[in-house]
């Protein structure tokens, strides 16, 4: 199978990655993409469709006749592109809806775990807020509050006190009135994440990456959507890693299975690894952000085939192969980033031949302005990814560009990987 047209969904510096990684297959003769960024414009043809509407992309899919499918963020799964899609009869790689309700809903989420025997947090699910307010009396140590539904990595908060949990319940009743309210045991231990691609039986689990989820050094400030990542994760191995996937996602497809669903996409785990052994806090039906720019460019194998077999359920290959080496990804946020920031700053970008090997600068929240020049228009705004012989001097190489890159409204974690250097 040769000359396919592939269809990626999403703007983020993931989705750019995803689609520098497709175009690269031998398999692939044109990349789409909606809407795109203006690095992905460079390697696909961009349409301005929004990721949730759902039918705009159903019409383009039809249009450009895409062979494949590959949705980036876990809105339009949640939304039911791929059930949509596969009415067409098009190949989507990324879970169908009632799949997708692991991610979209932390209720569904937390019952799949249980009935699959998967190792996980205690938990009590609650109707809205206020039943969960009651409960607060009567519960002991600190607790993890949760909104059922998706709320953009706002809708967990770690209360150290019933006082903290109880102002949580009130934030979290304003942000989505009314809403499904998880309380669970609050776990101690190393997190981090597994992401396996998954052909409804089967879980492939990709290269173990660290992400850097605090905004500030030393792991300070806000949670964000992550400031960097280095694969591979210094604290599992890809062996490890396996014996994790049959631990936490393979029974997740068996019962999903059991149940007539068969989970075709990244199944991405969120664990933490306590004293009693790994344990799942939150599953996301999608690659992660950053992890993504960092484990793609270390992947040896033709990630465009391993995702035609996932979704044709006959993923039979023993594992998927990656580079020796390190990778490291250093995220270019806004300043203010995760909370208030300003957008439409220019950006001017080191040129092709100051870029050293191995080092790819991935578009996440960039626009043209008026003037055709670079511009910021996002929270995190580049990523920029860079090879090498080990995490050191990857991190040298990735600081180094990103030194380069000249905007007034920018800011990087300095101790990504080993940490810039002096
Ligand atoms: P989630 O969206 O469920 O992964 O939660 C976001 C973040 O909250 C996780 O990455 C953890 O840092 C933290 N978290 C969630 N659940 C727990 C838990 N049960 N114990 C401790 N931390 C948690
Ligand atoms: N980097 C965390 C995530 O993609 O959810």
């Amino acid at each position: 199978m040769e000359g396919l047209k592939v269809l990626v969904i999403g703007s983020g510096g993931r989705e750019h990655a995803l689609v520098w990684k497709i175009a690269q297959s031998k398999l692939v003769s044109k990349v789409y993409a909606a809407p795109g960024n203006p690095g992905i414009a460079k390697l696909a043809e961009c349409f301005e469709i929004k990721a949730d509407d759902i039918e705009g992309l159903a019409g383009l899919a039809g249009m450009v006749d895409a062979d494949l499918v590959v949705v980036g963020p876990e809105v339009p799964l949640a939304l039911g592109i791929t059930d949509r899609l596969a009415k067409d009869g098009r190949k989507v790689f990324g879970p169908c809806k009632e799949c997708a309700r692991l991610e979209s809903s932390k209720a569904f989420s937390k019952q799949v775990m249980i009935e699959a025997g998967v190792p996980t947090g205690k938990a009590s699910i609650f109707e809205n807020a206020a039943e969960a307010m009651r409960a607060l009396d009567k519960a002991e140590g600190p607790l993890v509050v949760k909104l059922d539904g998706l709320a953009a990595g706002k809708g967990v908060v770690v209360a150290e006190t019933p006082e903290e949990a109880s102002l949580a319940l009130s934030r979290l009743e304003i942000m989505q009135p009314g809403g499904r309210i998880i309380l669970e045991e609050r776990l101690e231990g190393v997190e981090t994440s597994l992401l396996c691609l998954c052909d409804g039986i089967r879980a492939l689990p990709l290269m173990p990456a660290k992400d850097y989820k605090r905004a500030l050094d030393g792991d300070k400030g806000h949670n964000t959507g992550g400031m960097g990542s280095v694969a591979p994760s210094p604290f599992v191995s890809m062996g490890q890693a396996e014996e994790l996937a049959e631990l936490t996602v393979v029974p997740v497809l068996k019962k999903l299975a059991e149940k007539g669903l068969h989970y075709r996409g990244v199944l991405y785990a969120g664990l933490m690894l306590t004293q009693e052994g790994p344990k799942v806090l939150e599953y996301n039906c999608r690659f992660g952000d950053p992890e993504t720019q960092a484990v793609l460019p270390l992947m040896e194998d033709d990630l465009v085939e391993i995702m035609l077999e996932a979704c044709e359920g006959r993923m039979e290959r023993e594992s998927i192969r990656f580079k020796d080496g390190a990778s490291v990804c250093v995220v270019m946020a806004s300043k203010g980033y995760p909370e208030m920031y300003d957008k439409g700053f220019k950006i001017e970008l080191p040129k092709d031949d100051e870029i050293e090997e191995g080092v790819v600068i991935f578009h996440a929240g960039t626009m043209q302005d008026c003037l055709y020049r670079l511009a910021t228009s996002g929270g995190r705004v580049l990523a920029i990814s860079a090879l090498g012989k080990d995490v050191n001097e990857a991190t040298g190489k990735a600081y180094r560009i990103a030194d380069r890159v000249q905007c007034a409204n920018l800011f990087t974690r300095s101790d990504i990987g080993s940490g810039r250097k002096k």
